[in-house]
């Protein structure tokens, strides 16, 4: 029998594992159960919450007297939103593979309950940004590239990773800073909806990993560090040419950049703490990307300074926006 971890990091085919018979054992089932109902309860969580996106979006137009999308914001959204709607389609299709594939039946369960989610998130902001008149964007060459690995990745470990621990955590933290800033009324009430929806999606991520990452040789642990470095470079190089669409809508990049920080410690903290009875514990965290809080005001400091900065530090910003935007291009040429 292989293990947990072995399964998620190269995933068997039906023809060698179907039908796992010991889903139908009462005394196996019996003794994981306890464990892992937390996991299944995301799928019933997404029951309850469930929405009706074409009854909230005309609920919320009837209520604010139609959408009046602020003329000189309208194109710096449609740039933000290319990155939302297309990562939601994105999400969609991850969501779809992972209930296939994981044979874990509650996080398959969660993994259910996610599809239905993100084709609701979909065509609900799709549908907005047709009535608001918000220009649906073609997706910068960074951003394509991070979803078109998820995407593909066989590697399930590298999938729940890069899309819930670090796709759904970067969503939850820009739906919200978006509704904080109140660009547009139904805009701002509909993205409660999707940030709840989000916030259960991460944690899927943080109720599966700690077994499956307890479980990684030294080796595959590397090989997921860098897996994840590289998803968080290709999202510093998408950041940078997205960054002054966000400034034009009002939204303050510094100020998100620390809300990311801040919402990927809790995860972690929560992740360490999923298992009762073994306290906070580092095995569960196993290979995950993680900054010290030295080298996160680091970050912080370079890229988004606070004060004057600097000569070298201005043309080391402005060689950074350079190779972004030219790189960004000429990814986004090569794309089909
Ligand atoms: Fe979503
Ligand atoms: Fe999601």
């Amino acid at each position: 029998m292989t293990t947990l971890t072995e399964r998620w990091l190269r995933p068997q085919r039906p023809r060698t594992q179907f039908p796992p018979y010991e889903l139908g054992d009462a005394d196996i089932v019996g003794m994981a159960q306890a464990r892992t109902d937390t996991v299944a309860r995301i799928y019933h969580k997404g029951h309850e919450q469930a929405w009706d996106g074409r009854q909230v979006l005309d609920e919320l137009i009837a209520k604010h007297g139609g959408i009046h999308f602020p003329e000189d914001k309208r194109d710096a959204f449609g740039t933000v939103a290319s990155v939302l709607l297309w990562g939601e389609l994105a999400a969609w299709s991850i969501s779809a593979d992972l209930a296939l594939k994981l044979d874990e039946t509650p996080a398959k369960m969660a993994a259910s309950s996610q599809v239905f989610d993100e084709a609701r998130h979909f065509y609900t902001l799709r549908d907005y940004l047709w009535r608001a008149n918000v220009p649906v964007k073609k997706l910068g060459g960074w951003s394509r590239r991070l979803l078109v690995e998820l995407l593909e990745t066989e590697n399930l470990l590298y999938k729940v990773v890069g899309m819930q621990l670090l796709v759904e955590s970067m969503a939850v933290v820009i739906f919200r800073s978006i509704a904080d800033a109140r660009i547009e009324p139904v805009l701002t009430d509909l993205l409660y909806y999707f940030e709840r929806d989000e916030a259960r999606h991460v944690g899927l991520g943080v109720l599966t990993l700690p077994d499956v990452l307890e479980g990684l040789s030294d080796r595959d642990a590397l090989s997921l560090w860098w897996f994840q470095t590289r998803m968080q470079l290709e999202m510093i190089m998408g950041g940078l040419n997205i960054n002054p669409s966000f400034v034009a809508l009002g939204v303050d990049p510094a100020a998100m950049n620390l809300a990311g920080f801040r919402y990927h410690h809790e995860i972690i903290r929560r992740m360490k703490n999923t298992r009762p009875g073994r306290g906070t514990d580092q095995a569960s965290v196993k290979g995950l990307f993680r900054l010290s809080k030295t080298a996160q005001d680091a970050f912080q400091n370079l890229f988004f300074p606070t004060a004057a900065p600097p000569a070298w530090q201005r043309t080391f910003l402005a060689t950074m926006v350079g190779v972004a935007q030219r790189t960004d291009r000429w990814l986004a040429r090569r794309a089909a």
